[in-house]
């Protein structure tokens, strides 16, 4: 029989945790792997957890059919368990039992890229959250660690390449033109980590020697054709291996180390125990198909999961309540890995700023729409939609305050403990925070307020000087919005890092009695425990410029009164350079804010000389690193400008943007000119900080200058695109050529170029996302357009990579576009959302979220939204995973 989905979804509460009933010891596996038909034998020995409540032998499973089910060698009948939705049960089970279970599956028809499915004629697993269950009948639920050892058999010619966990153990013929390998894992591990992979693969590989001298064999496995754009996952890998030794003293525990890349994933990569399975939008790069972003992604990621192998693997998750436990401590890590590998000061914060800058474009859109929820939630419908960026970016953030609030070593000292306590165990997130205040000796129980509390906190700031006194007093206020579910909010402890500049923009050596100990330090990290306190500053001789949350140290809003002149000199002068960019970010903001109301009223726009002034300047500075001049020249985008209004119009915001942009260029034409040609990178490509920061910059100048229409830039571009010796300069001209505003002979120009690029790429699908994508963000870009890029051959729904390349670039990244009045852009995104509904839940179910925030827009778009949310709402067979979103949204 065929189990399918449950009709009503339930929603699952963290306070109804069960510690599961039945322990299991040994899982052994076989598969006869066959595209259409699966055969998977499982054989567990299981034991009675005395300590449980729950008496029942309990298994999970979805869309399988079982073929046989044996419990201590006997067969049982169909009334000795019971089928309920994805749950089996089995009463009256003995305290020790071994089960067999035979199922069978059909890879070739899961589209859902969750379970055991084929990619390109491979076999291909993802079981994080849930998707062993769809492999076989099993407590697949994290706390529940066991040992695995897997058959593998295939057929030899089809499937040459047989993976799984851990280590090989043994390989052969069976005689019948199949073969056979048996894997072995060494470490008990929760089901989400299980994994094979068979088929046509090729592989780079390395011996690599770890710093205690051991031996180990590093792999990375791609599809025939693509062993010429592995390299720099190799690299990455090898950095990540070393950096966790020194950073973390945290050495590989295996002797095997497997990277497999597929063109068919719903998410980024994951951390398989041994046999990471990666998109290959995060392995694949060559300078010619690869950009800097590319290189820096791969970076990030290949670290992100190699990490997981102790955070998140070696100590796991009690519930999938505790994702962020290895979440959002793994991207931490994984940001803390990229801004070490790039090394100076200044490439530290370029990181920090890029991340930061995520975090409030989509976290904090998240944490005030209807699908915010704590670092650690209460309740959900689908775990997979609670891979977020709250989990992820928030929990990395809260993971960054213990670091900040007891230092690198202190931080370093917890995380010992941590393994200390807990290596081989499914934990909580309190467990994290107990060994961070164990071992420092801190009282971290308001703490806790970041895991259970959501919503982004806004801390206001007032400052007064008393001169007579020499005192200065800051007061801050905390307070944080409602979430559903969620009314009030009690304060939580916020460390604010922070400076005071002097007039000359020196920093002033601080004295303040509550922090005694570092009198005369030039930068603090200030407390904030209470829903107002006031801090003073003693012997300030004149009145300061504060300098607030240095490095970002909070995942709040400051909410300061700042002057024109005041961001002036900390643009130019704080010696925090976050706070340097964040000045200039607020002069931007607060320009782009006014242009737009003026759009709405019909006023006309002018930018003042003082802005402009003060990004020549920063322009100009060559002592900064090219990187960071790029990063204050971007202004703020589009998503940003919308978080500063109670009403979004995302035509005013784009009208004044551009306008803001054309301005800029207006006046700065030859500064850009000069910036451009002083950051050529000529010859070989490398993806070294420095290199990449140089091709930013010359690109983010040519960006500005076709913002004038005129001959020569034009060709500038052109010439650029012509001549570039790789992916970086040859996209960022092929874009400022396709949002050009210049005459029909450049435009047909511009289409030219776009043809041009299509054929040379025709064969890599990842460079033809790019296309995709570059056409969905573009200006001219409507709904027609995107409906008649849909109709291209090379445009499908099938696979995740393509769908997000044009579907989703559309409706999260060219909203004055997708919001158009009549409405077309919503009803376009519900067809998309229904159609993906019956492919893939979960890529249907990201999509579904491009509406969470539909009551911020005026009420002749929301009619148009609500409708659009409606129609999908009222879809038969909708997935649990899309019904959440937008029955979350329309509530
Ligand atoms: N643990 C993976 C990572 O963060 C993400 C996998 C999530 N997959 C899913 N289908 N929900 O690296
Ligand atoms: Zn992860």
């Amino acid at each position: 029989m065929r189990n399918d989905t449950a009709s009503k979804p339930e929603t699952i509460f963290r306070k109804d945790y069960i510690a599961p009933g039945f322990w299991v010891d040994t899982v052994e596996m076989g598969f006869d792997l066959e595209l259409s038909a699966t055969h998977v034998a499982t054989r567990m020995t299981m034991r009675r957890n005395h300590d449980s409540s729950e008496k029942d032998l309990v298994l999970f499973g979805e869309s399988l059919k079982l073929l046989q089910l044996r419990m201590n060698g006997v067969n049982l009948k169909k009334s000795a368990y019971k089928i309920e939705g994805e749950t089996l049960r089995i009463a009256n089970a003995p305290d020790e039992v071994t089960l067999e279970i035979e199922t069978l599956i059909n890879p070739l028809k899961n589209t859902s890229l969750s379970g055991l499915y084929a990619s390109n004629g491979n076999f291909i697993t993802q079981c994080e959250a849930e998707g062993f269950r769809k492999i076989t009948w099993f407590p697949d639920r994290p706390d529940v660690m066991a040992k695995y050892t897997v058959m593998l058999r295939a057929d030899k010619k089809k499937f040459p390449v047989l993976l799984s966990n851990g280590n090989l153990i043994e390989e052969g013929d069976l005689g019948d033109g199949r073969h056979f390998a048996k894997w072995e894992d060494p470490f008990k591990k929760p089901s989400y980590l299980f994994a094979l992979v068979a088929g046509k693969l090729v592989c780079q590989e390395e011996d690599y020697k770890l710093k205690s001298g051991r031996k180990v064999l590093l792999q990375v496995w791609v599809e025939d054709g693509n062993l010429d754009k592995t390299q720099h996952a190799m690299d990455s890998l090898k950095n990540s291996i070393r950096w966790d030794e020194e950073r973390f003293g945290l050495e590989l525990d295996l002797d095997r180390f497997m990277i497999v890349a597929t063109g068919d994933f719903n998410m980024g990569a994951m951390e398989n125990k041994g046999l990471n399975i990666f998109n290959t939008k995060f392995v694949l790069a060559n300078p010619s198909i690869a950009t800097d972003v590319d290189y820096a992604g791969i970076e990030s990621v290949v670290g992100h999961e190699y990490f997981h192998n102790w955070t998140g693997n070696r100590v796991t998750c009690r519930d999938w309540f505790q994702l962020s436990l290895k979440e959002g401590l793994t991207v931490f890590r994984d940001q803390e890995f990229s801004a070490d590998l790039v090394g100076t000061a200044t490439g530290r914060a370029v990181k920090r700023i890029e991340d930061v800058r995520l975090l409030r474009q989509v976290q904090f859109s998240e944490d005030a729409g209807p699908m915010a929820h704590p670092v650690r939630p209460d309740s959900f419908v689908e775990i997979n939609n609670f891979y977020t960026v709250t989990i992820y970016e928030k929990g990395s953030e809260v993971v960054r305050m213990y670091y900040t609030l007891l230092g690198h070593d202190g931080f370093r000292k917890g995380m010992d403990l941590y393994f200390e306590r807990h290596d081989g165990q499914a934990v909580e997130c309190d467990d994290f925070r107990a060994a961070m205040a164990d071992s420092s000796g801190r009282d971290l129980t308001q703490f806790e307020r970041w895991y259970s509390q959501a919503g982004t906190p806004r801390v206001k700031v007032d400052a007064t000087y008393d001169a007579e006194a020499q005192t200065y007093s800051i007061t801050l206020s905390q307070s944080c919005p409602a979430t559903p579910g969620q009314a009030e909010k009690l304060p939580f402890h916020i460390p604010v890092a922070m400076g005071l500049l002097g007039a000359d923009g020196k920093d002033i050596p601080l004295h303040s009695a509550a922090y005694e100990a570092q009198a005369g330090a030039t930068s603090l990290v200030l407390e904030l425990t209470e829903a107002s306190q006031t801090f003073v500053f003693t012997g300030v001789s004149s009145k300061p410029v504060p300098s607030l949350l240095r490095n970002f140290s909070a995942p709040v809003v400051l909410e300061i009164d700042y002057s024109d002149e005041e961001l002036g000199l900390l643009l130019a002068n704080d010696s925090d350079p976050f706070n340097r960019w964040e000045a200039g970010q607020r002069l931007a903001t607060r320009r782009l804010v006014k242009l737009t109301t003026a759009v709405q009223q019909g006023e006309e726009l002018s930018l003042d000389s003082m802005f402009i002034e003060a990004l020549r300047a920063t322009l100009n500075d060559a002592s900064l690193d090219p990187a960071f001049r790029e990063l204050v020249l971007t202004l703020p985008s589009e998503a940003m400008i919308a978080e500063e209004f109670k009403v979004v119009d995302p035509q005013a915001i784009h009208t004044a943007r551009q306008f803001a942009r054309a301005t800029i260029t207006e006046h700065l034409r030859a500064d850009l000119l000069s910036a451009y040609e002083a950051h050529l990178t000529p010859g070989k490509y490398s993806p070294d900080a420095q290199s990449m920061a140089k091709r930013g910059l010359k690109n983010l100048a040519l960006s500005y200058l076709l913002e004038w229409s005129d001959e020569s830039t034009f060709e500038l571009a052109k010439t650029q695109f012509d001549e570039a010796e790789n992916m970086t300069d040859r996209l960022a001209a092929l874009t400022a050529l396709t949002n050009f505003s210049g005459n029909d002979k450049q435009a047909k120009s511009a289409a030219k170029s776009l043809k041009a690029f299509y054929k040379d790429f025709k064969k890599e699908a990842l460079v033809i996302d790019k296309w995709f994508m570059l056409q969905a963000t573009a200006r001219t870009t409507d709904v027609a357009k995107v409906r008649e890029l849909m109709t291209h051959p090379a445009f499908t729904l099938n696979n995740p990579n393509r769908a997000r390349s044009l579907t989703f670039a559309f409706c999260n990244a060219n909203p004055s576009r997708f919001h158009a009045a009549d409405g077309s852009g919503y009803a376009l995104w519900a067809e998309l959302v229904i159609a993906l509904n019956k492919l893939n839940p979960q890529v249907a179910a990201r999509l579904a979220r491009s509406m969470d925030r539909w009551k911020k827009y005026p009420e002749s778009l929301q009619a148009h939204m609500k409708a659009a949310l409606q129609k999908v709402a009222d879809t038969k067979k909708l997935s649990k995973d899309v019904l959440e979103v937008v029955s979350k949204a329309l509530a």
